[in-house]
């Protein structure tokens, strides 16, 4: 079952980055514990889930796969962290815990999605399970899915749009670079890891791209939904932070059709694979039918 699956990575995940951060050792007792507060405590791990589920589909074993999947996770614990910053989005509460500025101060939430995000690319770049050319292919991956053309560009373009009214284009543009790039990659360094044909890395990338989409789309409509209890997160963040987003612009009911789509799109993208891709169809329909 999908459930089973998820718990099965969350928590081989969970091992893994556990033991990457007691290896480090002790600079400042306070950083550490904040990286360890913003990457060990709960989240979905979505990222690690499809670097596992996807590797394993394309004949790959999950310890070859630890590295990437912590790795990502690492990038998406620093996005949080700065996200929930009282310049960005000002927010208290993250995966039912007080978020890193809160439990610790401010500088020290920087410094800590900062060292996150270094590790993320010294993992990579420290990985003898693969050769120096998938390494170096990962790292630029992670490296466009994190920055400018991925996340940082897709966040700086959320912050503009606050109090503002934004086209469908713009919206698209924005969700698919703050979110749909890291889950992209997500696919890409379990594609690369597998060394796979064009074939399967453009379908794959098709998948990709359309559940990166669905996923934001998704959490826009959890905001409106949804409950703190039930998010670990505050609801009614975007509203109160007026943000731009799926539902304020389509509807409730336009932003859930636009997902149920994008779930469509997911499909046929896998439709000519010849792989098993029972667990990753699943895992699209979990991704608009989740609750958090
Ligand atoms: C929240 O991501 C931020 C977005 C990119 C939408 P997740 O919903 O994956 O958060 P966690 O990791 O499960 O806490
Ligand atoms: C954040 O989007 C996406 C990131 C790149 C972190 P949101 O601001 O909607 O994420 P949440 O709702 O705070 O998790
Ligand atoms: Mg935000
Ligand atoms: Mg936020
Ligand atoms: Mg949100």
């Amino acid at each position: 079952m999908l459930s089973d699956a998820i718990a099965h990575y969350q928590q081989r995940v969970n091992q893994h980055l556990a033991s990457l951060l007691e290896n480090l050792p002790v600079t400042d007792p306070a950083l550490k514990a904040a990286m360890s507060h913003g990457v060990l405590l709960g989240g979905k791990r979505v990222r690690p889930f499809l670097v596992y589920a996807v590797g394993e589909m394309l004949g790959v074993a999950a310890d070859k796969l630890d590295n990437c999947a912590a790795a990502i996770e690492c990038i998406h614990a620093y996005s949080l962290i700065h996200d929930d910053l009282p310049a960005m989005d000002d927010d208290e509460l993250r995966r039912g815990q007080p978020t890193v500025h809160i439990a610790f101060d401010e500088a020290t939430a920087i410094l800590a999605g900062d060292a996150l995000q270094s590790l993320a690319f010294e993992i990579l770049s420290s990985d003898s399970h693969f050769s120096a050319t998938q390494q170096l292919a990962m790292v630029k991956s992670l490296a466009l899915a994190s920055g400018y053309h991925g996340m940082c560009g897709g966040q700086a373009l959320d912050m503009a749009a606050t109090d503002k009214q934004i086209n469908l284009a713009q919206l698209t543009q924005l969700h698919r670079l703050k979110t749909g790039a890291l889950i992209r990659c997500a696919v890409e360094l379990a594609v690369i890891a597998a060394e796979s044909n064009p074939l399967t890395h453009q379908r794959l990338g098709e998948y990709a791209e359309a559940i990166g989409l669905a996923f934001q789309v998704q959490d826009d409509i959890l905001d409106l939904t949804s409950s703190t209890e039930e998010l670990g997160k505050p609801q009614g963040s975007d509203t109160k932070s007026n943000k731009s987003t799926y539902p304020r612009l389509l509807g409730l009911d336009g932003a859930k059709s636009t997902a149920q789509q994008l779930l469509q799109d997911a499909l046929s993208a896998l439709d000519d694979l010849p792989y098993n891709n029972r667990i990753i169809a699943e895992f699209a329909r979990y991704i608009i039918e989740r609750r958090v």
